[in-house]
């Protein structure tokens, strides 16, 4: 991508499709990993965030309707790197304990993107007065931070399985 942003809006502009892209391909993440997922806890933690993350993807299309805009997305490609690393740790586990210990760690790192990506997003909008938008961009914010320290509080049980 070549495009050149001369204003703080369309910077931020310009980053709503690659969080949009994000949460559509994080949400089919999730669903590969609940399915994958042996810990009945785990698992419906992971179901439980798919059905928040479908939720971020539909507050991002509020979004870009408050800012007169259709919803469209862009590869993310940090967001493709982390899929795919997901991918490989679950596929390359060789025990039940193992794909747990791989899953949470791999969404642990999606979690904390997540969060950095909205921080960014939400200081933006504060900084161009969009009270409303930041508003809706610090309830994903919210569920991204929430998520992740459920998992890191699973984090050493799961480990403990997988050792
Ligand atoms: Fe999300
Ligand atoms: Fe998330």
């Amino acid at each position: 991508m070549s495009t050149t942003f001369n204003t703080l809006e369309e910077k931020f502009l310009g980053q709503l499709p690659l969080v949009y892209f994000s949460e559509q391909q994080f949400a089919e993440a999730l669903g590969k990993m609940s399915a994958n997922a042996t810990d009945p806890m785990l698992k419906s933690g992971l179901q439980k965030h798919l059905e928040e993350t479908k939720q971020h993807a539909t507050n991002l299309e509020t979004v870009f309707f408050k800012l007169g805009r259709k919803p469209e997305t862009e590869k993310c490609p940090i967001c493709l790197g982390l899929v795919a690393s997901g991918e490989t740790a679950m596929k390359s586990a060789g025990t039940d304990a193992l794909r747990d210990a791989s899953i949470v760690g791999s969404s642990v790192l999606v979690e904390h993107y997540e969060m950095a990506a909205y921080k960014g997003l939400v200081a933006q909008a504060e900084a161009l007065g969009m009270t409303e938008i930041a508003g809706i961009l610090k309830g994903n914010l919210q569920q991204e931070e929430q998520t992740a320290q459920r998992l890191e509080n699973a984090a050493p049980m799961m480990m403990q399985k997988a050792a």
